[in-house]
């Protein structure tokens, strides 16, 4: 069993970096794009057999040292009673965004094993079969309420800033509940055999840090708290105020490429994942191979786990995905 991810997560001595990606189950694989020609996304994350046929496509293909479930951070929103369908070549939409305290007020709390049974059931099948650890994951409350009350991807979160402040008391219920879903599924993704969790708060980095602190930090905290596996915080944007992020809780913190990796390292005071620009990957090799050198001696030789600074763009060619990963391991081979 190759478990350097957790040995990474504690800030352990490691034969060499580990390195995952993030989506790495995605569209810049050809065998997933032909998968997806048959199903939609929904119906692909609610049938275990298929999620765990995706989940083990990138690490059939690539060295890896992690596997992440397939799944998404939004699905958990329907069981919530908010609609939400995948627009292809578009993203998540929701036909009817959440507007009013009296929709936050009707949210159900459901239970994962209720609301996300098959993503747990994709863990109990894929679990016997790694040799690598497996990392569960769950949206963070902020990048989910940004979600549910934008109702699609945005640019300002100006309805969601509107809400955090003209209704204080009706965003600490929102968040409240966000925060009990999150925190059932991830324990039960733990009980399902994920050996690590990763919280996204992809977001987060609209607001400033003393918004940051207000209103976002206490639910992550809340959350995090809870967690009985190590878990990575990983956010965007947040580089000015990463040591509120950390403050949160994680025992790794995943960084954006908008951020040095030594200056997070200091500002966090313990192990970071990260951060490759994503699209360095569609660059030529020498400089893809430079970028790679920068994280690397930015990195400390323990207490980093190799990835992109966000999730890995559908038209990177699958032949700098695996050089990659294979450089990572060769150039921090300890002999
Ligand atoms: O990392 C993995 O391979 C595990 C699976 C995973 C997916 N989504 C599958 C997916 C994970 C960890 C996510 C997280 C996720 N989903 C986030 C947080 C990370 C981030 O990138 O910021 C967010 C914000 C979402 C919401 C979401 N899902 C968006 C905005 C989109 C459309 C745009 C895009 O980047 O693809 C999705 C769709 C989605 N989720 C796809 C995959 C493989 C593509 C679906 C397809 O067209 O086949």
């Amino acid at each position: 069993m190759n478990d350097l991810l957790l040995r990474a997560c504690r800030g352990e001595a490691v034969p060499h970096t580990p390195v995952w990606i993030m989506r790495q189950a995605g569209r810049y694989l050809p065998a997933y794009r032909a998968l997806r020609k048959r199903y939609t996304m929904l119906e692909a994350l609610r049938d275990p057999d298929l999620a765990a046929a995706i989940t083990l496509l990138p690490l059939e293909t690539f060295d890896l040292d992690a596997a992440i479930v397939f799944s998404d951070i939004l699905p958990p929103l329907i069981g919530m009673g908010l609609d939400l369908t995948f627009v292809p070549g578009v993203g998540p939409r929701l036909e009817e965004p959440l507007r009013t305290t009296k929709g936050i007020d009707r949210l159900r709390v459901p239970p994962a094993v209720e609301a996300m049974p098959e993503t747990l059931e994709t863990i109990r099948r894929v679990k016997p079969i790694l040799r690598v650890p497996l990392i569960g994951f769950a949206g963070a409350p902020f990048t989910l309420a940004s979600y549910a009350i934008e109702g699609g991807a945005s640019r300002t979160y100006s309805r969601t800033k509107a809400l955090m402040y003209s209704e204080p008391a009706a965003w600490d219920r929102l968040l409240t509940k966000l925060t009990t879903v999150v925190a059932d599924l991830l324990k039960e993704q733990v009980k399902a055999g994920a050996d690590c969790v990763q919280v996204f708060d992809s977001w987060a980095g609209a607001l400033g840090p003393a918004d940051y602190v207000r209103f976002v930090q206490p639910y992550s905290r809340m959350l995090i708290a809870q967690l009985p596996a190590p878990v990575i915080h990983f956010s965007t944007g947040t580089g000015s105020y990463l040591n509120a992020v950390a403050c949160a809780g994680g025992d790794v913190i995943g960084v954006d490429w908008r951020v040095a990796l030594d200056d997070a390292r200091k500002a966090v005071k313990r192990p970071v994942m990260g951060n490759l620009d994503p699209v360095t990957l569609l660059a030529p090799w020498r400089e893809l191979k430079a970028h790679i050198d920068d994280v690397l001696q930015r990195a400390e030789a323990t207490g980093h786990i190799f990835n992109l600074g966000h999730g890995i763009l559908p038209e990177t060619p699958v032949e700098n995905v695996r050089r990659l990963v294979d450089y990572v391991h060769t150039a921090t081979s300890q002999a």
